[in-house]
């Protein structure tokens, strides 16, 4: 058998290699270094190739692959979203993504993605609440105690200083798992019984449950003035969270305009409804919280150069962490036009 050439090893981050990735920068810092790196992708955002995500829906959930491209370095993502998955013991989001070298074509990176999807998910919450979410917020309620909860609610402590979470969900064992894995970090944490409870006095109402409806997680009279929404959950076509007045009174900032029309909390308002890019408030060219009375509302549906970001930061982690394997995934011959033969002199 002959050897595989160097250009046929892609380096692979398993589950358990993320995992020690994340261990050895710590969780917190993972949080603010991606922070960081999709608030510089999105300063750079018209460079990008942007397209909405190529969805493949189904009676119970969906899949999606998310690409986009710098130019130098081609991106994309797998996810599925199926809700009903988690009563089957299965994780309602799970993920993978591979960076490649624009010039070449060849992979530089194939990673899983489940857990750093949660990651990058927080992150640009967290990131786009220090735009937007009024100054010196401290408290954030946190509705859905699921598998992305406890990474929203660390985001916003080591993004944006928030020191008290309150949680709810309509399973009380999932904010029990929340409340638990949350002790010890360093936030107040209170479980509450009512969703109302958990605004109570927050400036920073956080939605990410999952169901496959027009959910009603907010109706319009629980949300004041001076609050900032940052809602998760709503992602996909028949899936919101918001009732659609609160969309009417608030300030709606959003990814990707011509994907979040199809799938955030907006689906629900006429195609002309206003909304503003926030890669624009970052780079100063639209306002953001424009009073502290004002709502403000990050329609999040998670767009392809977040997930560009979090890639490239494991990549560029890779050097002095090393955690990854290599995987033999590249058939690439010594002379490129003798595939077969390289075929036949495996026998
Ligand atoms: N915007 C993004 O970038 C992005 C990224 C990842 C996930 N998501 C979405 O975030 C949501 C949560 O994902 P997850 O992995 O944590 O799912 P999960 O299934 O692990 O958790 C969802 C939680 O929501 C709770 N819930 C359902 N209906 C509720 C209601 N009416 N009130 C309160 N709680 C309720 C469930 O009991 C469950 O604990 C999903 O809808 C997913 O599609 C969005």
């Amino acid at each position: 058998m002959i050897a595989p050439s160097k250009q046929a090893f892609v380096p692979f981050v398993s589950v358990a290699n993320m995992m020690r990735l994340v261990h050895a920068i710590g969780v917190e810092q993972v949080m603010v270094d991606l922070a960081a790196e999709i608030e510089a992708d999105f300063r750079r955002w018209p460079l990008f190739d942007k397209t909405p995500r190529v969805a493949s829906h189904s009676e119970i959930g969906v899949i999606e692959l998310m690409p986009t491209s710098d130019g130098e370095t081609y991106g994309f993502k797998y996810v599925n979203g199926h809700p009903s998955n988690m009563k089957r013991g299965l994780q309602t989001v799970t993920a993978f993504g591979l960076l490649a070298d624009v010039s070449t074509g060849y992979p530089l990176l194939l990673s899983e993605m489940t857990i750093l999807t949660a990651l990058r998910t927080a992150a640009t919450s967290a990131m786009a609440a220090k735009w937007l979410a009024p100054k010196g917020a401290t408290t954030m309620a946190l509705i859905g105690n699921g598998a992305q909860a406890e990474f929203q609610a660390l985001a916003f402590k080591a993004v944006c200083g928030i020191s008290e979470v309150r949680l709810y969900d309509i399973d009380a064992k999932a904010t029990r798992k929340c409340a638990a894995n949350l002790a010890g970090r360093g936030l107040t944490v209170v479980a509450c019984a009512t969703p109302e409870e958990a605004i109570l006095g927050a400036q920073i109402i956080t939605t990410v449950t999952a169901d496959k409806q027009n959910a009603t997680i907010l109706t319009d009279n629980m949300v004041g003035a001076g609050v900032h929404i940052n809602a998760v959950g709503g992602d996909c076509p028949g899936k919101t969270e918001l009732h659609k007045d609160i969309l009417s009174r608030a300030g709606v900032f959003v990814e990707y305009p011509p994907q979040t029309r199809v799938e955030g909390e907006i689906q629900q308002m006429p195609e002309d409804f206003p909304v503003t890019e926030l890669w624009q408030v970052i780079n100063g060219q639209a306002p953001g919280r424009t009073d502290a009375r004002a709502i403000t509302l990050f329609d999040s549906v998670g767009f392809a150069i977040e997930d560009f970001s979090a890639l490239r930061y494991v990549h560029g982690k890779l050097k002095s962490l090393g955690l990854c394997d290599q995987l033999d995934m590249i058939a690439d011959p010594d002379d490129p036009r003798d595939l077969f033969g390289m075929l036949m002199r495996a026998a």
